[in-house]
């Protein structure tokens, strides 16, 4: 087994995110396990691979992230996303005991560990998740302070190929990024010593005026509308405040 000083493993490669990481092409030598080779909620599936293979980086994409079917199984949330990241932290923790060298961890989370009501967070503002989601990626959050290198990005990104729905609130509000732009910015901070907790986002806009760009035929509609029909909890504003992550990207440039 040859070290590979730049090399990255990936969990969630199949996933949305971990697919648009692979096709920029920005990522070399990079480790894909799929979810046979390296199952979250298997400890000893992480043990043996990381006993068979080494990164000086992880990027942790996987999660169980579908909003709407962590609400219904909670369950299945916490051991995906909450007891998935602690077994992969306890194992990092391992690995470095044991090869006595740092590995980097980078942790996707989202913009809904904030209450997500009246915009603007920073990393800072209390975190108080709107969701089961949400609740589970902040718990998720508490294991990765268990390690010293790590960085977690609270985000949201869009896909501008596959807008999903036909209407949106005009009176909605966040700082999705389009998901090619997200992985610039993993890239940006992979070139960066940058440690904790960073807001990755776009300028605060309207999901309506987000999305209508890429897809013509989507029709406003109210955050009010929206959640009489809704199976849970929607956010009003999740707007980042994202002065932080430009502070440490115009460091990097000096
Ligand atoms: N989508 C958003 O707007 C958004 C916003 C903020 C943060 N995030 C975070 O961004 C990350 C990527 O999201 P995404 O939209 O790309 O998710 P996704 O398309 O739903 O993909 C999820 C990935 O996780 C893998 N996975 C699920 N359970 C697993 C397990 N037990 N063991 C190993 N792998 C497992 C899936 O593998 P299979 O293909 O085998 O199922 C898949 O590769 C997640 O951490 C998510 O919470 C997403």
């Amino acid at each position: 087994m040859s070290f590979n000083p730049q090399s990255i493993l990936l969990t969630g490669a199949s996933g949305q995110l971990g697919r648009a990481i692979c096709r920029s092409g920005k990522f070399k030598n990079i480790l894909t396990p799929t979810r046979i080779e390296l199952d979250l909620t298997q400890a000893n599936s992480i043990r043996k691979y990381f006993e068979t293979h080494d990164f000086d980086v992880l990027l942790h994409a996987a999660a169980l992230a579908r909003v709407v079917r962590c609400q219904q199984e909670p369950s299945k949330a916490i051991e995906v996303n909450l007891m998935g990241t602690c077994n992969l932290v306890l194992n990092v923790l391992e690995k470095e005991k044991r090869t006595k060298r740092s590995i980097r961890f980078i942790y996707i989370s989202t913009d809904g560990v904030y209450a997500s009501t009246r915009g603007h967070y920073s990393e800072e503002d209390a975190t108080i998740p709107y969701s089961v989601y949400g609740w589970t990626k902040l718990g998720a959050e508490c294991a990765v302070h268990g390690l010293t290198n790590f960085s977690i990005i609270r985000t949201r990104f869009f896909d501008s190929q596959n807008i999903k729905y036909n209407r949106y609130a005009s009176d909605s509000y966040t700082s999705s990024l389009p998901i090619e732009e997200l992985v610039n910015s993993i890239d940006r901070l992979l070139n960066s010593d940058f440690v904790g907790t960073i807001n990755i986002g776009a300028e605060r806009k309207s999901d309506y005026e987000r999305f209508k760009v890429h897809k013509l035929s989507i029709q406003p509609c109210t955050i009010e509308a929206l959640l009489k029909e809704a199976v849970l909890p929607l956010s009003r504003d999740a707007s980042l405040d994202c002065r932080l992550w430009e502070r440490v990207m115009k460091s990097r440039k000096q």
